[in-house]
């Protein structure tokens, strides 16, 4: 009784907040304006829920929209006249839709100058639309068909943090230094199931997290995580690695918690840092491992108090290797912080 008094206290905190937020009479011409097809909340008036209706186009949306939901139609066109008075969208959602790139219209996405999500996904884009608004902080288009990203479409988007790019069909050619340019606060990229051969150029130094599945990577360049120095989470799952293109001290970075080189075609454990927390080595082709050469620290030097400079190693992957157990002792040894290892 006492939890349902409170959460409807919060509602109506809720509501007065967001009636407060608006004029009357701008709620009013928020409302009125309410598509036939859509929903619009009155107590969450800056909503606007058309989505899973069969729309086969995007019905003209009310002024004073923040939160437009259009995802699982059959839309085809964004079209300038449908959206140019939703000039103060902060979120779009169109997920699942049939939106190809000659059908975006000129400016209608640039024109918003406090879009901060543009959700994309599973439509049949064929470029990164452009121009971008420059206030985008997350940027969604995964599964599409999109092979170019235009050059300098990122130029001024200073507030871009995640940027995913999974499931697309980007080459080598696409992804570099011009396409890539103006990112500078880019935190996560997803560039999983394209068609890059190689380590995509031109990330900027603010990349956290990186994830390359399914690609078809063989080698890593001696020096590409020295321009990348904040890299925490780095997949490579699904690629063409052999130890041969991975320099043996390749992923000894101090940032690194979690690497993830599943099912490629390693020989050698790489060279870890001490810090790392998840390896996932599992499906490679390591025939054994040398526990004294794998310990980030000496062995002899960790005495049987933990402290420091253990190694953080707390999951270890090494099954569909060619190593049969029992897990060397060395290794346990080393990784006294383990709680799961799968051999
Ligand atoms: C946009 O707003 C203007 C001015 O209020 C109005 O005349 C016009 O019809 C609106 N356009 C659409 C597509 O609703
Ligand atoms: C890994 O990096 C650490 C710290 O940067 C360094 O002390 C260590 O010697 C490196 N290990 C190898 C095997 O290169
Ligand atoms: C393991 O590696 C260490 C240091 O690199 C080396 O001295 C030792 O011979 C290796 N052990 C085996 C069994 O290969
Ligand atoms: C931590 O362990 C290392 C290696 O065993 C040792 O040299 C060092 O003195 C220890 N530090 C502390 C604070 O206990």
């Amino acid at each position: 009784m006492a939890g349902l008094q409170k959460i409807l206290v919060v509602l109506c905190l809720v509501t007065q907040a967001i009636s407060q937020d608006m004029p009357y009479e701008d709620l009013l011409a928020q409302l009125q304006a309410c598509p036939k097809e859509c929903n619009c909340p009155q107590n969450f008036p800056r909503a606007v829920y058309c989505d899973n209706k069969g729309l086969k186009s995007i019905p003209t949306i009310p002024p004073y929209t923040w939160y437009l939901y259009l995802q699982n139609n059959l839309i085809e066109t964004m079209p300038l006249d449908a959206l140019q008075n939703a000039t103060q969208l902060r979120w779009i959602n169109l997920n699942r839709n049939k939106i190809t790139s000659d059908k975006v219209g000129e400016g209608v996405l640039g024109g918003m100058k406090h879009l901060a999500h543009l959700y994309m996904d599973d439509n049949l884009l064929s470029t990164v639309p452009s121009p971008l608004p420059v206030s985008l902080e997350h940027l969604r288009l995964s599964r599409n068909r999109i092979s170019k990203i235009p050059a300098g479409v990122f130029v001024g988007l200073d507030k871009l943090h995640l940027l995913d790019l999974q499931g697309n069909k980007l080459m080598d050619d696409a992804v570099t230094e011009v396409s890539l340019k103006g990112l500078t606060s880019l935190v996560q990229i997803n560039l999983a199931k394209n068609q890059l051969s190689s380590m995509p150029l031109g990330l900027p130094p603010t990349t956290i997290q990186l994830f390359l599945d399914g690609n078809n990577i063989e080698k890593i360049p001696a020096d590409y995580f020295k321009s990348l120095p904040k890299i925490t989470f780095l997949r490579l799952n699904h690629n063409k690695l052999g130890s041969a293109g991975v320099p043996k001290d390749i992923f000894n970075i101090s940032s690194m918690l979690d690497l993830q080189l599943s099912h490629n075609q390693l020989t050698e454990v790489p060279v870890i840092p001490s810090g790392l927390e998840h390896l996932y080595l599992d499906h490679n082709k390591i025939a054994s491992v040398n526990g004294s050469s794998v310990c980030p620290v000496s062995v002899d030097s960790l005495d049987d108090s933990t402290n420091d400079s253990v190694p953080r190693l707390r999951y270890l992957r090494l099954d569909g290797n060619e190593i049969s157990p029992p897990i060397p002792r060395d290794v346990v040894m080393c990784f006294r912080l383990l709680r799961s290892i799968v051999i």
